[in-house]
């Protein structure tokens, strides 16, 4: 016997509603095969409804109000693909649930600010509410944690998880150039958004950290709980330094667990430029997943785009038309405890430390003072430039020493009269 059709509708026909549309064409019959029955696509829904999206979506019904969506007779599923914590990705993700209605998303925005919420409301329902393509775009990382990893204890997680900002890193590196240059290239490109702020500034990364932390630790998403820097203080000089002590500058997100306690950051950090997460370059994403049993595993891949975004949206309806969900973050919603937040300033970590300061005689000996009066001590030191009348950059790196007495130190040099910039201190991460 034939099984029905599983019928979907879809919200937002940007890159990644556009992409999911070509998937399904493309590949419907494969996707048939693989699932016993056709995945169809009952209605979209966007703004403008003459713009050219590259397919063909005159063969569906058209919808202007997303909610509408769910009010479909026989609906399977509603994908969000129309982005944003709040608004009508909210009000969609709400109304389809409370339908009882399955949602998939990529919506990381919102699943880092209203994850628990949603769990919840999709438990009470009994509806699934899938989001693979959230994180990392065509990595599996959500199914990789949630059910390849089941069986460990999930000690840490750290990873390259905005693509834009690796490739802007990539490219400083590769070519000398500066921030603002690259940037400007990388939105010709279109590997940066118009407006980057969420991308470079940390908080796309931010949003992925929350959610991988939630199905991780068994806490739930807390966006708040985050220490968040991004990219864009980062100099060509910065790049330079970190190739000539042997790293490279990366935006990571790093969640830890030490004795029941969380930690979570995202920031640029050094790491050793020979290392397994040095090699990630351009717009690949990755992720290392440190369990007490399967030890440390890395899964790597394009993490954006309409491709390999689109790909795990119809992974998940793929799941869905064979009759499989589980419960959105492996455990029931109401067992996600509220994390209770590791003080960062207890992390023992070496650090990178740039100054830029007027030369003249006694700097060096006045910098030291302050690091030895707050417990840092020096591993290796850098000067560049001589010439009185123009500022020179002298470049540390410290021993492991507590985050809180470095910082400590930095704030004291920031406060000198020689300091011409505000220094930077960036983690070195040896994983
Ligand atoms: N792009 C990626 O590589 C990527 C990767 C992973 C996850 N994601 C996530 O996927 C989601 C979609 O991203 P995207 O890049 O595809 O965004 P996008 O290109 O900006 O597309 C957003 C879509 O939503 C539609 N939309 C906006 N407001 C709407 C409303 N009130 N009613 C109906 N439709 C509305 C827009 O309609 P119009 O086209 O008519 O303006 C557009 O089609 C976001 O949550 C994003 O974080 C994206």
């Amino acid at each position: 016997m034939v099984k029905k059709p599983f019928r979907i509708g879809i919200a937002g026909l940007g890159t990644v509603g556009a992409g999911v549309v070509r998937v399904l064409q493309s590949n419907a019959d494969l996707i048939a095969a693989r699932t016993g029955r056709p995945i169809e696509i009952a209605a979209v829904c966007a703004r403008e409804r003459t713009r050219d999206r590259g397919v063909d979506l005159s063969i569906y019904s058209w919808v202007d109000n997303p909610l509408a969506l769910t009010e479909i007779k026989d609906i399977d599923a509603v994908v969000e693909l129309i982005g944003g914590a709040e608004g009508p990705a909210r009000q969609l993700a709400e109304a389809a649930l409370k339908r009882g209605c399955a949602l998939v998303t990529a919506n990381k925005a919102l699943l880092a600010h209203h994850g628990y919420e949603l769990a919840v409301l999709a438990e009470q329902q009994g509806a699934a509410l899938m989001f693979e393509a959230a994180v990392a775009g065509g990595i599996p990382i959500i199914k990789y944690l949630r059910e390849g990893l089941a069986a460990n204890n999930i000690k840490a997680i750290h990873g390259i998880l905005n693509g834009t900002c690796n490739y802007i890193l990539t490219e400083m590196r590769e070519t000398g150039r500066s921030f603002a240059d690259v940037l400007k290239d990388a939105q010709k490109k279109g590997y940066a958004e118009a407006d980057p702020t969420f991308d470079i500034e940390g908080v796309d990364a931010a949003h992925k950290l929350c959610v991988l932390s939630a199905l991780a630790f068994g806490i739930r998403p807390d966006f708040e709980a985050l220490n968040v820097t991004g990219i864009s203080h980062i100099s060509a000089k910065d790049i330079s330094f970190a190739r000539e002590l042997g790293y490279k500058i990366k935006l990571l997100g790093i969640a830890r667990r030490i004795d029941e306690k969380i930690t979570q950051a995202v920031e640029p950090c050094l790491v050793p430029a020979d290392s397994t997460i040095g090699a990630i370059e351009g717009v690949f994403n990755a992720v290392f997943v440190e369990g007490d049993f399967v030890g440390s595993s890395l899964a790597e891949g394009r993490g954006a785009g309409a491709g390999p975004t689109a790909s795990a949206v119809v992974a998940d309806l793929i799941d869905l038309a064979r009759g499989f969900h589980i419960l959105p973050f492996g455990v029931p919603a109401r067992t996600l405890r509220q994390a209770v937040r590791g003080d960062a300033g207890d992390l023992l970590s070496r650090f990178y430390l740039h100054l830029v300061v007027k030369d003249r005689p006694g700097v060096l000996a006045d910098i030291a003072a302050i690091m030895r009066d707050h417990n840092v001590s020096m591993e290796a030191v850098l000067q560049r430039g001589r010439d009185p009348d123009k500022p020179v950059s002298i470049v540390i790196t410290s021993h492991p020493v507590r985050q809180a007495d470095i910082t400590r130190a930095v704030g004291q040099m920031a406060s000198l009269a020689i300091m011409k910039e505000k220094p930077r201190l960036l983690r070195i991460e040896r994983f």
